[in-house]
């Protein structure tokens, strides 16, 4: 069985597009190990004890060291003895000695078509609020490895999705989520799962 480690930080949509491929067989011979969250409130913690699966919280509030918070997440993900560490709506930036324990084993979803309205700054509503601003068209999401750059990894899927006249950065958020963000995770996470993407010269190729 293929294990992953799930990260969130808030409502934990994506962890449950993730369960719920699971359930339905979209993703097949995967387990989730564990749910981890950087914040004791977030609505993820609760879908993982809804699902049944373990979850632990690193809170960043209680431990404001950096270099002793970073060595909790480290043992966090550790302990768990995952083959896959899934960001999933994580707001916290990963350590570098984990990045570089976990090469290629790290992956991020990302509500644009990167390399647009992403890096240091870009992250939940401030995504959509960057695209509006610009007025593009097209907007959509990014699955892809995590390296120590933000958001600089091998991109392994994107989609598109439309931008309307009206849109707000909510609902452009919400149509992102449904249309590509729910549909690309869990897709990503059963090409790894079988062995059918690599990388090779910091690309992304299918097997
Ligand atoms: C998602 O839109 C995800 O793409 C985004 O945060 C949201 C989390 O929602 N991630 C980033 O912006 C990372 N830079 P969720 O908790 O409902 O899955």
């Amino acid at each position: 069985m293929f294990r992953i480690a799930v990260m969130v930080s808030g409502g934990g949509t994506n962890l449950q597009a993730i369960i719920d491929a699971i359930s339905s067989g979209k993703i097949t011979d995967t387990e989730i190990g564990v749910v981890i969250s950087n914040n004791a409130d977030a609505y993820a913690l609760t879908r993982a004890k809804n699902a049944g699966i373990p979850a632990v919280c690193v809170s960043r509030k209680e431990i404001p060291d950096r270099a002793a918070y970073n060595q909790m997440l480290i043992k966090a993900v550790d302990d768990a003895n995952v083959d896959l560490v899934v960001l999933a709506g994580f707001l916290v930036v990963i350590p570098e000695e984990m990045i570089r324990k976990y090469r290629n084993r790290i992956i991020n979803i990302h509500p644009s078509l990167i390399p647009s309205f992403c890096g240091t700054g870009y992250y939940g509503l401030k995504v959509h609020e960057g695209a509006l601003a610009r007025g593009v068209k097209v907007s959509g999401a990014t699955v892809h490895f995590v390296d120590e750059g933000t958001d600089t990894g091998p991109i392994i899927l994107q989609k598109a999705v439309e931008v309307k006249d009206d849109d707000t950065p909510e609902v452009l958020q919400r149509r992102i989520m449904e249309e590509a963000e729910w549909v690309l995770l869990p897709q990503a996470i059963d090409l790894i799962a079988h062995q059918k993407v690599e990388v090779v010269d910091g690309k992304v190729k299918r097997i």
